[in-house]
């Protein structure tokens, strides 16, 4: 079997992060945290926000909030932050985890939205975002990396320009958490308001866990969007005021989050720049090699340096649904098929509605993999002729 699915989810937890899952729910932890609860989840907690903080360049590990995914992120993100009467700026590959709450508020009257056109490959000119911008834009929401395409938008730049004016940047890091360095002075809480992450992609843990980072005065604006107990200040009848509490109400995913503490100090002590690193070198294989392939489509840039380890494809003569069972079937490959969650991002490619196959490497993925795949391809290529 070769896993070639990462953008969707990662294959597998590290044995580190299983052996800690197993003491958690197995051993002393559990008593502990049957005993003393709030204590124990609380340092789990901490534990965690302070990995994800350096991670992605955030000084206070009291901005890392805890959420079930970039999903319900962006959700809260955009409906706490985004008020009647607002202009947002999103862009023509955006997932649907953004598309459809921006669209929700659009199509009940609330919001107005411009999605800046990226070109077939994906690719953004950050001076798009300027040309958009009104007197009442509020935000940008934008991917780091499309989801379909793999193509690396210019967030630095795009946030940079959006700042000027005051407006709030909030970026999806769904398919760059953990795969793409987020260096000192170019990304965190410095340059995006927000920072939304999944923790089952990239970041190495379970499905069911990611969050937000968030910058101190983003986080004085943003309204809570879901609300309860938080554990703290109980004989208020409002959520309070200060952080994580503000944007954590409820019994927390303790299990997910130590899965994440785990994960992100193994990237930690692995290094983003040595992961990203091995997947640049797939990416140049893969590309040199579907180069060879006739009868395949290839999208996006196809420019390892402005990509992540993501190519969609189309093979003549096969539906794309068809060419991933082929795969499975004959050899075996685990591909992703179909529009991905981005209707847009295919509306932009120029593959809607019958979408791609997509292809999508991690960290676990080797040079044997890669060639194993390009040889199935051309197989594939051959029982067209
Ligand atoms: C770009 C992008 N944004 C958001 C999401 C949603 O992530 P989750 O399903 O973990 O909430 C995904 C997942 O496929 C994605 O690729």
């Amino acid at each position: 079997m070769i896993y070639a699915n990462y953008a969707a989810t990662s294959p597998a937890l590290s044995p580190g992060v299983v052996k800690e899952l197993c003491e958690y729910v197995g051993g002393t932890h559990l008593n502990a945290a049957r005993n003393f609860e709030g204590l124990e989840a609380g340092a789990i907690a901490l534990r965690a926000r302070q990995a994800i903080g350096k991670l992605f360049n955030a000084a206070d590990p009291l901005k890392v909030i805890f959420t079930s995914g970039a999903t319900q992120s962006l959700n809260m993100v955009i409906n706490g932050l985004i008020k009647p009467g607002d202009h947002v700026l999103a862009t023509s590959v955006e997932h649907n985890a953004t598309v459809r709450p921006l669209e929700a508020l659009r199509k009940n009257g609330v919001i107005e939205i411009d999605w800046l056109p990226c070109e077939p490959d994906g690719s953004l000119d950050a001076e798009t975002v300027r040309k958009a911008i009104r007197k009442n834009t509020r935000a940008l929401v934008m991917s780091h990396a499309s989801n379909v395409l793999g193509t690396i938008l210019p967030v630095v730049e795009c946030c940079r320009i959006v700042r000027e004016y005051g407006i709030l940047s909030i970026l999806d890091t769904a398919q760059t958490a953990g795969v793409l360095p987020f260096t000192p002075g170019d990304y965190g809480e410095r340059l995006a308001d927000v920072i939304t992450f999944t923790g089952h992609k990239g970041l190495g843990g379970l499905a069911g866990i990611g969050g937000f980072v968030i910058s101190g005065e983003a986080s004085r604006e943003m309204r809570p969007w879901i609300s309860g107990g938080t554990g703290s200040a109980s004989h208020s009848l409002e959520m309070p005021e200060f952080m994580p509490d503000k944007f954590e109400p409820g019994t927390q995913n303790t299990i997910g989050i130590l899965s994440l503490a785990v994960s992100v100090e193994e990237i930690l002590r692995i290094s983003i720049e040595s992961i990203r690193e091995h997947e640049r070198a797939l990416m140049v294989r893969f590309i040199a090699g579907l180069r060879e392939i006739k009868k395949i489509k290839r999208y996006g840039t196809l420019d390892p340096d402005r990509s992540v380890a993501l190519v969609s494809i189309l093979v003549q003569g096969y539906d794309c649904g068809e060419a991933a069972r082929y795969l499975f079937e004959n050899h075996g490959i685990i591909t992703r098929s179909g529009l991905h969650c981005s209707p847009l991002a295919h509306k932009t490619a120029g593959t809607y509605p019958d979408g791609t196959v997509r292809f999508s490497f991690g960290n676990g993925t080797t040079e044997a993999e890669i060639d194993a795949v390009l040889e199935a391809l051309s197989k594939m290529e051959h029982a067209v002729s």
